[in-house]
């Protein structure tokens, strides 16, 4: 009896964590620390959330494949993870078949059509603090709906409305809250009540308490509505008319056609070889595809596998390739469909070489030498990443943001998802410094109906033909070093996914001329040679939340979730 009463005690108190347990049970689990995961041979989903992971699996179990899983993961993490996933955002996919087929589809927000150079300048052309941060004119119009819609369309395998149900139903019936996701929450309390004076689902009288539900009706109705009319369920009707009401509330810009008119668009993958293995990533607007690539092949000369990981020789080379990448991202890249992008120049072989010719192992080179360009300014670090695989081994590597944690912070009334921040992600005011004394490029300025310069770099890897690795990472500008550094700790330092996602991370992006670590990413012998030669080493809080899948020789998948959130593997 008083078994009972205590089984009574404890599942009212730890309900939904047993409730999770069980949900969970049979699958994998996510990896801590430096371990050798399971492999699956039927399908992965990794994601930031175990509620969204098993979305995904759910999905490849019913007979979905790897698209379907995705766009039922995109929706399930607007409502589990919703200060990265969302409805009111955009991403980017890489995609690669079964057989081989490779495509990418931008689902990036655009500026609004009346969106101008100057709109976040004062009269004096000074920029103005959190103009571009937070409340509605800070958001482009949302892309994530189009993405998923023109995913599903073009390989999508399951009824769109089976997709969107466990979504429907996480929102509806609520989920756990994390204690990370409670930190977040009580975080931005007063933030949340001013920018949502008539209340928003993410807000609560008092603090919120970890495992508490979170039930957000209002953004199961949205979904619903998604769900039943498709794309013309967010991009017009009640919910274009509820985003227009939110923009006429704090002065936005996004207008009804400019919710009409946004489409996704499907871009040729970039490809470039690493070694014997084949590097497929996203195009502009995104930097990150080009960037990685400069980045091996800047690299790939060198014997980083004899000088051994975090070793300050392969700390220097990989710092020195970094420093020269950046400088170059931040003139060269902008949206190419309104800048005329040199991409056939970046990724010249011969180039890459030229451009690490003037490097010097006795010294660090001064990024002021470096004369590339100007660079972005800072870049927000609260996207998100999902890798999945299907039984018939179709990967989808998709990175989708708000921009900022909780995007512009702003809720969109009785609609229930909150608006991007992106247009922060242009260039403010072209050619002059920031607040934090970066200059942006010209290629990045705003312009209407133009797609921000973006950093996530979601990334499929072949090796000898066959699928090697899907991998990918929130970060901002952390991104594409994260990605960098996964992808050589597992080709050229021996490490499984799942070491190679755990391991210490390190940055150098140019400009600040300075190397940021993570605690313990480089130990103090090697620490004080490369200070020596006169490195500038900062300590700085995690890098990323790399997702990534792994196939192995053996022809299993095996899954690595970073450790530095809340993120699962679950195969099957
Ligand atoms: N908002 C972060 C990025 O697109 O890189």
């Amino acid at each position: 009896m008083q078994r009972i009463i205590k089984l009574r005690v404890f599942l009212k108190v730890n309900g939904w964590m047993l409730i999770t347990a069980l949900l969970f049970s049979g699958c994998a689990s996510k990896q801590q620390g430096h371990q050798n995961s399971k492999e699956y041979h039927n399908g992965m989903v990794v994601s930031a959330s175990p509620f969204a992971s098993k979305v995904g699996l759910d999905i490849l179990k019913k007979g979905g494949n790897a698209v379907d899983a995705a766009v039922a993961v995109q929706f399930a993490l607007a409502v589990v993870y919703p200060n990265a996933g969302n409805i009111g955002g955009g991403g980017f996919m890489v995609y690669r078949s079964a057989s081989g087929e490779t495509n990418t589809l931008d689902f990036r927000e655009k500026a609004g059509a009346s969106a101008s150079r100057d709109m976040y300048l004062d009269a004096a052309g000074a920029p103005i603090v959190d103009k571009s941060l937070y409340g509605q004119l800070a958001a482009g119009v949302p892309g994530s709906v189009a993405g998923m819609v023109a995913a599903h369309e073009k390989y999508g395998k399951l009824p769109w409305a089976t997709l969107l149900e466990p979504a429907i139903l996480l929102a509806r019936n609520g989920f756990p809250l994390s204690a990370q996701q409670v930190g977040e929450l009580n975080n931005l309390h007063d933030q949340l009540l001013k920018l949502n004076p008539d209340g928003t689902a993410l807000l609560k009288d008092g603090k919120w308490a970890t495992s508490d539900l979170l039930k957000q009706e209002e953004l199961a109705g949205t979904l619903e509505l998604i769900r039943d009319q498709g794309r013309a369920g967010f991009y017009e009707g009640k919910v274009a008319d509820q985003i227009i009401q939110e923009m006429k509330r704090g002065a936005g810009i996004l207008t009804k056609t400019d919710l009409q008119q946004y489409q996704a668009v499907w871009r040729k993958a970039i490809t470039g070889n690493y070694k014997d293995y084949k590097v497929i990533t996203m195009p502009p607007p995104s930097s990150g595809g080009i960037a990685l690539i400069q980045l091996l092949r800047s690299v790939e000369a060198y014997p980083l596998k004899r000088w051994g990981f975090q070793q300050d020789s392969t700390v220097q080379l990989m710092v020195e390739a970094e420093r020269r990448v950046y400088a170059d991202r931040a003139t060269h890249l902008g949206d190419p469909d309104f800048y005329k992008v040199p991409q056939a120049a970046l990724l010249d072989e011969q180039y890459t070489k030229d451009r690490m010719s003037n490097f010097d192992w006795s010294k660090a080179t001064p990024s002021a030498n470096i004369k590339a360009g100007k660079i972005n300014g800072k870049e927000h670090e609260e996207t998100t990443h999902f890798s999945i695989v299907d039984k018939a081994g179709n990967a989808v590597s998709i990175t989708t943001t708000l921009n900022g944690s909780y995007g512009a912070v702003v809720a969109v009334k009785g609609a229930g998802f909150l608006l991007n921040n992106e247009m922060d992600d242009f260039s403010v005011k072209p050619g002059a410094p920031n607040m934090y004394g970066l200059v942006g490029g010209e290629a990045n300025a705003i312009a209407p109906g133009k797609r921000m310069l973006s950093s996530m770099t979601p990334t499929i890897l072949e090796n000898d033909g066959k699928l090697f690795m899907v991998v990918g990472t929130p970060g901002g500008s952390t991104i594409i070093t994260s990605v960098f550094q996964t992808i050589l700790n597992v080709i050229e330092f021996d490490q499984d996914m799942q070491q190679a996602v755990s391991a210490k991370r390190f940055h150098h992006q140019w400009l600040p001329d300075v190397i940021y670590t993570e605690s313990g990413a480089i130990d103090a012998v090697n620490r004080a040679k490369l200070e020596a030669k006169g490195y500038i080493i900062e300590p700085r809080g995690p890098m990323g939340r790399v997702d990534a899948i792994l196939k192995t020789k053996q022809g299993g998948y095996q899954g690595a979730a970073d450790p530095r959130g809340d993120d699962q593997w679950l195969g099957w």
